[in-house]
């Protein structure tokens, strides 16, 4: 593996150090964003009273990039490098097995610092049946890794694919950041054709707006998460590494920033129809997992609730994903849908404030004129502004 200087950023913050940080400051304050939602609350489903299926015939499971799984929910990439940090990734891979469900791995930099790290992220043993991904900052590719070292660390971790983070406003925010983003997608363009495995790129958590989204799917990624905007703000939690002063002061006017996952989702599924997409961002229910696939996810991450319910023990991380897919399974089950593919055309998701969403199905019409005529009945007018 190229020795890199990702080494060390110009304030001679190690990697490790950062990592031990994020972790801590996680878990022990408030990282949510500020002033923006994920906006899955904007929706809602038109109850089914009478579903004519059997709730034991629906079923959560699905396809994706040839991985089967039980659930299209994952837990998102988080964390490694660290004991604490390979504590937290021993239970979400025990978590992820027991579940069927895919696992991402946090930034896998410091292992180009400190090969002998690698102990904090090798899960694989403990989720042998599930797909696993292995992480990394894609301005990496700017400052000397190659599509070799990619590889070998997917090989290093056993992974299934390489999800590229971008996180340009992260690293702007942070002191020792890495702010070259030039001449990105062809890098990873040239990561996408050289690797045999999947490359999926994702944000951190201010969403990937349709433009992009295609663009990275013209550059040959085989799936985009757009990790939007409305659950952990990493300017805040760069903030809180900052202390006092201006760069936090900076920092905290970020809190907002971002696009609503709901929204960078709808965006980007009615630029690519048929690409592989997942969202992440802000999921918080069982119920949003369901909006979320239903507006044209293939899988659905969280990250921040994981790693809170990991900290307690595997079992709450668990129980947290159980209660989670079975929201999901009755939510399917009260719109009358069998399988995820029905539930995306059901029809049945309307939103709050602007009526049914567009192609959702035969049940739009009917939904629209059931709203006109309510709005009608309270004497208000319809309000129909532009769909995201
Ligand atoms: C402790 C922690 C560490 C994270 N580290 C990474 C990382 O190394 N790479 C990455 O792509 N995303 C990382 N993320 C971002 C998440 O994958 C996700 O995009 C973001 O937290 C939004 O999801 P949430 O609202 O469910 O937390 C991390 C998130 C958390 C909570």
């Amino acid at each position: 593996m190229a020795q890199t200087g990702a080494a060390m950023g110009p304030n001679g913050v190690l990697t490790s150090t950062r990592k031990a940080d994020h972790l801590r400051i996680n878990l022990e304050e408030d990282v949510a964003a500020k002033g923006v939602r994920a906006g899955f609350e904007a929706y809602r489903f038109m109850h089914c009273a009478l579903p004519e299926i059997d709730l034991a015939e629906v079923t959560t499971a699905t396809e994706v990039l040839g991985w089967r799984l039980s659930s299209p929910l994952f837990i998102s990439c988080m964390t490694g490098g660290t004991q604490a940090a390979h504590r937290i990734n021993c239970s979400l891979a025990e978590t992820a097995e027991e579940l069927g469900i895919a696992l991402g791995l946090g930034s896998a930099r410091v292992l180009l610092e400190r090969p002998e790290a690698l102990s904090s992220f090798a899960v694989r043993e403990l989720a042998p049946s599930v797909p696993l991904f292995a992480n990394l900052g894609a301005v990496q590719l700017n400052r000397g890794v190659t599509s070799d070292d990619c590889r070998r660390l997917v090989a290093m971790l056993g992974a299934d694919a390489l999800v590229l983070h971008l996180n340009a406003l992260q690293e702007a925010l942070q002191p020792e950041g890495d702010t070259c983003f030039a001449g990105l997608l062809g890098r990873i363009q040239s990561v996408a054709a050289a690797l045999e495995a999947p490359v999926v790129v994702k944000e951190v958590g201010w969403g990937i707006a349709a433009d992009l989204v295609t663009a990275l799917l013209d550059a040959g990624v085989a799936a985009v998460d757009v990790a939007g905007a409305g659950g952990t703000s990493w300017s805040e939690v760069e903030r809180l590494r900052l202390g006092a002063g201006p760069a936090a002061r900076t920092a905290a006017q970020f809190a907002g920033w971002g696009i609503p996952t709901a929204v960078a989702l709808t965006q980007a599924r009615a630029a690519a129809p048929d690409a592989v997409l997942f969202a992440s961002g802000g999921v918080r229910s069982g119920l949003d997992v369901a909006v979320a696939a239903t507006l044209g996810a293939d899988l659905v991450g969280v990250a921040g609730p994981f790693l809170r319910a990991a900290s307690e023990s595997t079992a709450s991380c668990v129980e947290l994903g159980r209660e989670w897919t079975d929201v999901l399974r009755i939510a399917m089950f009260c719109t009358g849908s069998t399988n995820l593919a029905a539930l995306r055309s059901c029809g049945r998701l309307v939103r709050d404030d602007c009526g049914p969403v567009p192609g959702a199905g035969d049940g739009v019409a009917l939904l629209s004129s059931l709203i006109e005529a309510i709005s009608e009945l309270r004497g208000t007018r319809v309000r129909r502004p532009a769909l995201p």
